[in-house]
């Protein structure tokens, strides 16, 4: 929550646009995103003083409650967080407001027309407004149409539509859920999320690329060799194995999440600083990308699924036997894949992308190797030589490193690879704002710079279509190899890196 500013270095940084009078409203809004991720970000704007004291919050859902329950139900939900503000959130919480709303009934939309009008007057929020489908991804076309049915997205100007992800399931669902959004509203009213766009340092890549002169010199065919994209997590599958059991790492976390990560490290420099230039550049990058082998999908793609692991303190128990579970699920918990980009800059150079649940370490990364030195004049001190390496942390420990060979102490000439680390924490001594805070507030400000475009989002699942078309045809080729939870995946998944020479880093 927010801090004061004590570090030097943070002088001047709070200087965020503020939100004009507006009003939110939340579908889905007794479901977890709103008080894990939505409500919370909100408040922490509210103490911010980023969001105008003319804001109003809808929650709808189908659950038959008041006004005074939604606001007891999120001061309980958010507790313990709220404890250390109680007037803050007594004067925010004023601003919460509860319809009950089945997007499917037409005589619900009529309703929720009549409330906002209320709410509009009561808050004084000006017919702005913000639509947040946090509802079954099902539910978001017919969604969008009844909103658009009612009237609600008509004025171009004032009304937003924000979607979750998974943005459709495959690249014909999702370009047949562009089609229906598109056609309830224009591009530009429409925010696709993906909450990593949201992470200080995924922005970061683009500030470390653009803002300096020494990095964009070096990055391309010329000078790196690989890059490896790695989104681990130490979790399991938790409570939502009715959702992941149809969906599996490979759209959960690579098609969206992963696949941003690599547009952002890989695409051309924008030509100006604004929504539209960085989409371009992103969307054209993901369209020169592919599958290292896209005839023989299975050659280029591992997948994995969780074991049982961990210790006697800390048991994890295996994905099949998760509550929900198939027993004999073949989804897969592990993915990681090999794909080319091919134009100027990136032809022949691999990029890997992996990601699982219940891996060794939480942590999400972009690593750049370069090519050798051509000529090696120093002989290695104990451990080798090895390639310069520039590291993007994305979490945790937030931050850069740069990995170079240094004369080892002594008197000999040997040479030594070591650290220069940048972390946000020493630095700027306070945590980044949680990714939802600045995704929020820029829809409600209607940036769409890090939402995800309707060719975007095609793009990108197009890039994985011989995966899920090879996995419907032939899925013996595609078995989910058995790793143990707590591990780094199966050992397959080596091998694929293995075979060109390559390791996965492991920090
Ligand atoms: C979500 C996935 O989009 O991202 C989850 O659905 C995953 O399965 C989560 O755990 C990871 O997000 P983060 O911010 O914790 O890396």
């Amino acid at each position: 929550m927010a801090a004061t500013l004590t570090n030097p270095l943070r002088v001047g940084l709070r200087q965020e646009r503020v939100i004009p009078p507006q009003c939110l409203i939340v579908f889905g809004a007794s479901g977890d995103l709103t008080h894990r991720k939505l409500i919370p970000a909100l408040f922490e704007l509210f103490l911010q003083r980023r969001l105008s004291s003319e804001f109003a919050v809808l929650g709808c859902a189908r659950r038959p409650w008041s006004d005074e329950i939604f606001r007891q139900t999120m001061a309980e939900r958010l507790q313990p967080a709220i404890a250390a503000h109680p007037q803050s959130w007594e004067q925010f919480s004023q601003g919460l407001f509860y319809e009950p709303v089945d997007l499917q009934q037409p005589e619900h939309l009529v309703r929720l027309a009549q409330r906002l009008e209320q709410v509009d007057r009561q808050r004084a929020t000006r017919g702005e407004r913000t639509f947040y489908l946090s509802v079954s991804p099902a539910f978001y076309g017919s969604g969008a149409r009844a909103l658009a049915g009612a009237g609600l997205l008509a004025d171009r100007q004032r009304s937003r539509l924000v979607i979750e992800k998974p943005f459709g399931t495959d690249y014909a669902s999702a370009q047949q859920l562009n089609r229906v959004v598109r056609s309830c509203g224009q591009e530009n009213q429409i925010f696709r999320i993906d909450h990593y766009l949201g992470k200080e340092t995924v922005q970061n890549i683009m500030v470390l690329r653009f803002a300096n002169s020494i990095f964009e010199p070096l990055w391309n065919r010329n000078h790196i060799s690989s890059v490896q994209i790695t989104a681990a997590e130490t979790v399991g599958v938790e409570q939502r194995a009715s959702y992941y059991e149809q969906s599996g790492a490979l759209k959960d976390m690579v098609q969206n999440h992963l696949t941003q990560m690599l547009a952002l490290t890989a695409m051309e420099p924008p030509g100006r600083f604004e929504p539209e230039s960085i989409r371009n550049e992103k969307a054209k990058v993901l369209q020169a990308a592919h599958l290292a082998s896209p005839e023989q999908p299975w050659t280029c793609c591992v997948r994995g699924q969780y074991g049982s692991g961990g210790t006697a303190e800390r048991p994890m128990a295996s994905y099949r036997h998760e509550p929900g579970v198939d027993p004999h699920s073949t989804t897969e918990t592990y993915v990681a894949v090999k794909l080319f980009i091919d134009n100027w800059r990136w032809q022949g150079v691999p990029f890997y992308l992996r990601t699982g649940k219940h891996l060794a370490k939480r942590l999400s990364e972009v690593t750049l190797t370069f090519r050798d030195a051509p000529v090696r004049l120093f002989d290695a001190a104990a451990g080798g030589v090895s390639a310069n390496q520039f590291v993007i942390r994305i979490q945790p420990n937030e931050g850069a490193t740069f990995r170079f060979e240094v004369k080892a102490p002594g008197s000999g000439m040997r040479s030594r690879p070591i650290s220069m680390n940048f972390s946000y924490d020493d630095s700027f001594g306070e945590p980044s704002d949680e990714g939802y805070v600045r995704l929020l507030a820029d829809a409600m400000l209607g940036d769409p710079t890090l939402f995800t475009r309707s060719d975007e989002v095609e793009a990108a699942w197009r890039l994985y279509t011989p995966i899920l078309e090879g996995l419907k045809q032939s899925p013996d080729k595609f078995p989910a190899y058995p790793y143990e939870a707590g591990t780094w995946g199966p050992a397959e998944s080596d091998e694929l890196l293995a075979r060109d020479g390559l390791l996965w880093r492991r920090p």
